[in-house]
């Protein structure tokens, strides 16, 4: 599967014939310079309504015809601005014509600001999508839980995205106890450097579960990798 990161918590991956976005923070984000209108899509998953997540979803849902997979409350936000949407919600999976998502939960929150507005999107997700016998867990923004051992148990994790940004999510050592509760094949580092608040060495924690013999990797921004 070829994996980029565009920094912050978006990435795209493309399986088979298939290309995903997730949570789409590409116009906003400092730490690119890249126009959504080259971006394509054909599903782009959203875990919660806050900006540095939804990002860019509903232009590039409209300019590429993707469909939005989002918790049904996110959903129905963005099918009400126009998109194509699949609503879902945490605990179900469903079967795809390109295999299996499945929402997870995240301890975190989820609304939209809109003017002086603040629309609640319900509850955040986790996803784990599962394609051409892969399973990717991206955790979303979240706080370490104790279920991910659940999560880890029921599912044979290639690759996991995890925060380790500290302040909003988890940081670096919770997120290593993560790795230790999903045992997944490869972590990577998402939610860091984007703002002051969230200032952390993505080195520092691939090093740290390497000491617990598993594999991390820091991904490289804006750059396609085979994994
Ligand atoms: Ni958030
Ligand atoms: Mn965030």
């Amino acid at each position: 599967m070829k994996i980029t990161y565009y920094g912050h918590s978006a990435f795209m991956i493309k399986e088979g014939n298939f290309t995903f976005l997730i949570d789409p923070f590409i116009s906003d984000n400092p730490h690119l310079d890249l126009d959504t209108n080259q971006l394509k899509a054909d599903y782009i998953l959203l875990t919660h309504g806050h900006g540095d997540h939804v990002g860019d979803a509903l232009s590039i849902a409209k300019n590429t015809d993707a469909t939005i997979i989002a918790p049904f409350e996110l959903a129905t936000y963005c099918e009400r601005k126009g998109a194509k949407v699949h609503p879902m919600h945490i605990g179900g999976g469903f079967n795809f014509d390109f295999g299996r998502v499945k929402l997870t939960q995240a301890l975190h929150g989820s609304a939209v600001f809109e003017g002086d507005d603040i629309i609640y999107t319900g509850n955040p997700c986790g996803f784990l999508l599962m394609i051409n016998g892969k399973t990717v867990y991206y955790a979303g923004d979240t706080g370490l839980f104790l279920d991910m051992k659940l999560i880890g148990e029921l599912n044979k994790i290639d690759i996991a995205m995890l925060p380790i940004g500290d302040n909003f999510t988890m940081g670096v050592d919770d997120a290593v106890y993560a790795v230790d509760l999903l045992k997944p094949a490869l972590s990577i580092p998402m939610h860091y450097n984007t703002f002051g608040y969230i200032m952390q060495d993505p080195e520092e924690f691939v090093d740290k579960i390497k000491e617990k013999n598993y594999e991390g990797k820091v991904l490289e921004i804006n750059k396609e990798y085979e994994l």
